[in-house]
């Protein structure tokens, strides 16, 4: 079959189409014919050689992507066999190839009329956004909800899991005035733009100067530590990236007189131990969008083999919503 594989760190162009082996599912796994791969900017980093957590980067020689759609191909040993044909998204390893390996309790089947590249929006990104809001942000009814690079794949989804957890005011950033209207059109109440110094400022004066009680950030650097101050009295600040490949610097005092909070999230460490909540709110997810209460944003389709064109377009900050490769 054909992978992207990859055999050193570096630049996208270390992401080369190569012929390998049809891998084999073992017990609990099935083998999916991926129609789409999806792409995440995790996968990126993990290309670069900065993953998160040195101990779970990819080992090399690797193919990259955690996370398909497509139809089962065939089922591992212990597996109901009646699972293959059916149409599924799936967390995988090696996702971006024309075949991948999936845990059978990590495979959701897909509704009829589902696009594969939206459905591919309610892995990664999608649990990621509902978990950040839900379990880390803990939202309630009639909160406010401050979503960073709202325009981006997970950011493009939590304002819309926003506003249907309950939200009473959702206020986006992001850096371009493009993404700011899609941010808008996907149901923010407020857009601003946290390229512009004082960005904070605006956050509060459209929260009545309470500030957000719910503030998700995976940009990191001075936008992670200028969050706090349009964090509301006992608000949360859910840390999960570092676009700006930057940390922001938190000290405990500072969160002291406004009892607030700031909580962190990684999703590879609940797929690891959690994978039937994992699966639960992917099947949620798929509700909402048959429901119309959801949409992924597809506007990035590229060929498997330009891979390294999908990782130059994120890397340069010029996609929206969710990237996928097409197989
Ligand atoms: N912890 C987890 O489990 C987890 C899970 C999923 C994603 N993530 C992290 O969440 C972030 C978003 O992921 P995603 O898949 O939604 O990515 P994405 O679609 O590529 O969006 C990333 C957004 O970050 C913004 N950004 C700010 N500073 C940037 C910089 N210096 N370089 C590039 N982009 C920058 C860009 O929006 P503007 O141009 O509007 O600033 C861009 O749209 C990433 O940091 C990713 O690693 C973490």
């Amino acid at each position: 079959m054909k992978a992207v594989c990859m055999h050193e760190t570096g630049g996208p162009e270390v992401l080369r189409v190569e012929e390998v082996d049809v891998p084999v599912p073992g017990p609990g796994q099935v083998l999916i014919r991926a129609g789409v791969a999806g792409v995440n900017f995790t996968d990126v980093m993990a290309r670069q050689g900065v993953y998160i957590a040195a101990d779970s980067a990819p080992r090399l020689p690797a193919i990259l992507g955690t996370e398909v759609a497509g139809v089962v191909a065939a089922a591992g040993p212990d597996v109901p066999g009646e699972l293959a044909g059916r149409r599924v998204i799936a967390f995988v390893r090696g996702g971006y190839a024309e075949y991948a390996i999936a845990p059978s309790d990590l495979v959701a089947e897909l509704p009829p009329a589902a696009d594969l590249a939206e459905a591919t929006a309610c892995l990664v990104q999608g649990v990621s956004a509902w978990q950040l809001l839900s379990d880390c942000g803990r939202i309630e009814p009639g909160q406010s909800v401050l979503v960073h690079s709202a325009a981006g794949g997970v950011g493009t989804l939590a304002v819309q899991l926003a506003r249907v957890l309950g939200a009473s005011t959702v206020i986006a950033t992001a850096s371009t005035p493009a993404k700011q209207q899609l941010a808008a059109e996907l149901g923010a109440d407020v857009v601003v733009d946290y390229t512009v110094p004082g960005w904070a400022g605006e956050v509060l004066a459209s929260t009545g100067g309470r500030g957000a009680d719910i503030i998700l950030d995976a940009v990191g650097g001075d936008i992670g530590e200028q969050s706090l101050d349009c964090l509301a009295p006992f608000g949360r600040l859910v840390a999960y990236g570092v676009s700006s490949k930057r940390l922001a610097p938190f000290a405990g005092t500072q969160l002291m007189h406004k009892n607030q909070t700031v909580t962190g999230y990684w999703l590879t460490g609940r797929l690891a131990s959690d994978s039937r909540s994992i699966a639960g709110v992917v099947t949620s997810l798929l509700r909402l969008a048959q429901a119309g209460q959801l949409r992924g944003v597809v506007k990035h389709a590229f060929p498997l083999e330009d891979a390294a064109a999908a990782h130059r377009a994120i890397s340069d900050r010029l996609t929206v919503g969710k990237v996928v490769l097409t197989i």
